[in-house]
């Protein structure tokens, strides 16, 4: 479908709508409007209070928390936007949520991410633009075009910035993240470690192996989630175990729930950068140690080049 004359429309959903407005303003397009509200039981009501005929649609929606809320509400809104004869629709879901249960983890477990793209492929979407997913097979899920951008252009220059003339070493927190961590390794020049958690036998605490040398070098830990903080915090531990300078994280969605900020806050990470592809809670806004950074640049340019059918792949 070529569409390089039709106009673009950008409808926010509930979930994230200071993103929706900073990529409204990068592109100079104002939001549609439209209401999104819910009946007394919650149900999810949608009316687009402006035509779309004909026209290129963008819904701005992460699925973040509330996960399901906000899943309900982009599926609606989908269905609301073909009914009204939309010539395209995308769905731009900077976070993705539901990536992360993307195969069997045991007998009688459901690949959530599947049925996730399931539902919004039935929905009536065209096509995906999102970050950073939580692996890039995802993609596969759904038979329609999904672009899935990498997070290169928003961290390399802070880190190039903030870390100049310093020994490098970006770290994948665990096995499954490397590909990413060896990615932005590349584009800084920089070494790779790997932090590889073994549980020798139940019921004994995991073992903490750390793959490559990290010893007076500042780390820089790199991953897609950071959710309890987890992860981080004990990857951070193991690192400075092993004799590291400085430990820092650079993470692409800040689900951070619970009490993950006040565990970042108290752990060996003297920074963690994070983007705003999940609205910031006060916690997060407040917190000493957690940074956003904006990725709506990044987002609406996509989201231009998709308009214009021109390339993406140029933006890395
Ligand atoms: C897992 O494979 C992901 O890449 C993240 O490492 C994980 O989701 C982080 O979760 P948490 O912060 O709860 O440890």
């Amino acid at each position: 479908m070529t569409l390089p004359n039709v106009p673009m429309k950008i409808i926010a959903g509930n979930s994230n709508r200071p993103l929706a407005e900073a990529i409204s303003s990068y592109l100079g397009i104002p939001l549609a409007q439209a209401e999104i509200k819910r009946f007394s039981d919650m149900e999810v009501f949608v009316e687009i209070q402006e035509n779309v005929r004909g026209q290129d649609v963008f819904v701005i929606q992460s699925t973040s928390y509330p996960a399901n809320d906000n899943m309900m509400e982009l599926l609606i809104t989908i269905d609301a936007l073909r009914r009204g004869s939309a010539r395209r629709i995308t769905a731009v879901m900077p976070y993705f949520g539901y990536a992360r249960q993307d195969r069997k983890t045991g007998g009688r477990t459901p690949i959530s991410a599947k049925l996730a793209a399931n539902l919004i492929t039935t929905a009536g979407v065209d096509r995906v633009l999102t970050m950073e997913l939580h692996a890039g097979q995802i993609q596969g899920f759904f038979d329609i075009p999904v672009d899935n951008l990498n997070i290169s252009p928003v961290f390399v220059p802070d880190i190039q910035q903030k870390f100049a003339g310093q020994d490098l070493v970006m770290v994948s927190p665990d096995v499954g993240g490397v590909l990413r961590a060896r990615a932005l390794a590349k584009h800084l020049n920089a070494e790779l470690a790997i932090i590889d958690k073994r549980r020798e036998k139940a019921g004994v605490s995991e073992v903490m192996n750390v793959i490559g040398d990290v010893s007076g070098k500042v780390c820089i830990m790199v991953d897609d989630i950071v959710d309890s903080g987890g992860t981080l915090c004990n990857a951070a531990q193991a690192l400075k175990d092993h004799g590291a300078k400085a430990v820092h994280a650079y993470v692409v969605h800040g689900v951070l729930s619970g009490g993950a900020v006040a565990r970042i806050a108290a752990s060996q990470m003297e920074s963690m950068v994070i983007t705003d592809s999940i609205a910031a809670t006060e916690a997060v806004r407040t917190s000493p140690n957690i940074v956003q950074l904006p990725i709506a640049p990044l987002m609406g340019e996509a989201m231009r080049r998709i308009s214009e059918e021109r390339s993406i792949s140029e933006l890395f």
